[in-house]
């Protein structure tokens, strides 16, 4: 079931949100519909009492209501409430190639999943969630956000902040040029230093298909795994390259979360792409042959 309104409360303690990203579903190409269906699963026998789906809930659902009606259909058949914002492939993005977001793209998104931000308290925290993806677009929507993040961290009544995004806000450093990885610079800066001056406990984002944990002057940075497909590497740099999702755990003013890999999934790999994509390049630029 998905939940519309944007400000709720729960009761007892402790409580357990389940953050799941870059499902990819998609009815026609179904390439990880068997996570899907593990993870919903899992649901049944966790049963959580909120999921937060942190965007690229579709392959490619960009105002397309027969995909997006299909992955309406598989949230609601889950025994949790669930709040989603909307990742690059479900609204496209700011300055995007193909898809550059625009306030329609985003009425889109909100006639299947409800609006796309959300303020909900649970135990001692606000959890606010922001469309990153709006970021930069100077649309008049992106100004509504803006004041949205104001209003919710002013009107926190004391309680610890966490926020969840789709995109992370940086890959490397929080100073390093905008990319496809990450947020776009001039913005990134500004909400950087919202988050600092409204004293914000943890950043919870998606987009980058690995689990990352690391702490920016005191922020904790915590990268969700995919339920889809990974791009394996032999990079030593502090990622873990696995499919899986999250699994948060509020008590008063503490919070823990576990990486959770469940059994039966699989890790698609699919780094085969950027294998090709290496390969067309170095053709190119005649540093290889042409088979
Ligand atoms: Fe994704
Ligand atoms: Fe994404």
């Amino acid at each position: 079931m998905l939940v519309r309104s944007l400000v709720l409360q729960l009761g007892a303690m402790p409580q357990t949100i389940v953050q799941v990203s870059d499902t990819h579903l998609c009815e026609i190409f179904p390439y990880f519909a068997d996570n899907w269906q593990h993870f919903a699963k899992e649901m049944e026998a966790l049963k959580p009492d909120l999921l937060i789906h942190t965007g690229d809930i579709s392959l490619s659902g960009t105002m397309d209501d027969q995909a997006m009606r299909h992955i309406r259909n598989e949230i609601d058949r889950l025994p949790v409430q669930c709040l989603a914002i909307p990742g690059n492939h479900d609204i496209g993005t700011t300055g995007g190639p193909l898809k550059p977001i625009s306030e329609e793209r985003i009425g889109h998104w909100q006639t299947h999943f409800g609006e796309d931000r959300f303020a909900f308290d649970i135990e001692d925290w606000r959890l606010i969630g922001l469309n990153t993806e709006i970021l930069g677009s100077g649309l008049p929507s992106e100004d509504l956000q803006w004041v949205h993040l104001e209003t919710a961290c002013a009107n926190a009544g004391g309680r610890e902040i966490g926020i969840f995004l789709h995109r992370p806000l940086f890959e490397k450093t929080p100073d390093e040029p905008s990319s496809r990885w990450s947020l776009i610079a001039e913005p990134r800066a500004r909400l950087i230093e919202r988050l600092r001056a409204h004293k914000v406990r943890f950043v919870a984002s998606g987009h980058l298909h690995r689990y990352r944990y690391i702490s920016l002057e005191g922020i904790d940075l915590v990268w969700c795994p995919t339920t889809a497909f990974v791009t394996a590497s032999t990079k030593n740099d502090g990622c873990i390259r696995r499919v899986g999702y999250l699994k948060w755990t509020f008590e008063g003013r503490h919070v823990r979360h576990e990486f959770i890999e469940p059994d039966g999934f699989t890790n698609h790999d699919m780094s085969w792409r950027e294998k090709r994509a290496a390969k067309r390049a170095a053709i190119a630029a005649g540093q290889l042959a042409a088979e």
